[in-house]
């Protein structure tokens, strides 16, 4: 069954004119990162609420305090895996043209990807909640409890989308042009338990998308949406994908 399912994969893959991938927490499991839902999923750690834009408005240097524990302790450790560089190599090939990610630790703008939408921000940076100053997180203090705008001095959060927060309206616009366009969509290490980012996968599929679906447990598209299921981790499943395809990484 899986090999009939990687040959019906590459398949679709070779006769698509436009390949899109939309990512989330899974991809990145394999590069130590854990993901949020599930048995090691750090919403079991972390109380998501914390994560609310109004708990950061209302106590910046806790939500701080959190939010490097959570997320910086990771960002800039851990590398890109064989998933994220299969998807740069693939794209290289021209046979990927943009990847939607869920995931704000930047590991496929470090693996090589070229065009890559953030859909819940990215880490890199971090945005001055006072003159709106985007600045980069490497230039910033990280050691003040609440790290300040180098422009204004004003309170700066990062750049990434807390619970309660719209997503940008241009992010959004770009990420479901890509979506409608899509020929194949490609979805690796997503419950798909979040809007409106899980939107992508069923605009994908209402707009003549076939879905090609990674995980190791089935999704909330698996058995709705998704044509091909292949079960197993990111890293090994895209490594084939690539080893079929004659993509080398
Ligand atoms: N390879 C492939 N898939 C994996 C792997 C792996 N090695 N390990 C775990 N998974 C799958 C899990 O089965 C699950 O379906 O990855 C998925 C991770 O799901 P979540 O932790 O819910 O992550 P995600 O779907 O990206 O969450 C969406 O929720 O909390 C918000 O903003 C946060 O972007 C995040 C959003």
């Amino acid at each position: 069954m899986e090999k009939e399912n990687l040959k019906a994969a590459v398949h679709l893959i070779k006769k698509a004119g436009k390949i899109v991938a939309f990512t989330g927490a899974g991809i990145s499991v394999e590069s130590g990162i854990p993901p949020f839902r599930g048995e090691k999923g750090l919403w079991n750690t972390y109380n998501p609420d914390y994560f609310h834009i109004d708990y950061f408005k209302s106590n910046p240097e806790d939500s701080w305090r959190l939010v490097k524990k959570l997320f910086y302790e990771f960002y800039g450790k851990v590398k890109p895996n064989a998933a994220h560089s299969a998807l740069a190599a693939m794209e290289n090939r021209g046979l990927l043209h943009a990847v939607i990610t869920q995931n704000i630790d930047n590991l496929h703008q470090e693996a090589g990807s070229r065009i890559v939408i953030d859909f819940h921000g990215n880490l890199r940076h971090v945005v001055c909640t006072k003159c709106r100053k985007r600045t980069r997180f490497a230039d910033v203090d990280p050691a003040q409890p609440v790290p300040e705008c180098p422009a204004c001095g004003g309170i700066v959060k990062p750049d990434i989308v807390f619970f309660g927060e719209p997503i940008s309206p241009g992010v959004q616009r770009e990420s479901f042009r890509q979506a409608e366009e899509a020929d194949v969509l490609l979805v690796i290490g997503t419950t798909g338990e979040v809007m409106p980012a899980s939107m992508i996968v069923s605009f994908a599929k209402e707009n003549g998308a076939d879905i090609i679906e990674i995980n190791t447990t089935p999704s909330m598209f698996t058995h709705s949406l998704t044509d091909i299921f292949l079960q197993g981790k990111a890293a090994g499943q895209m490594t084939n994908l690539c080893d079929t395809l004659g993509v080398s990484l």
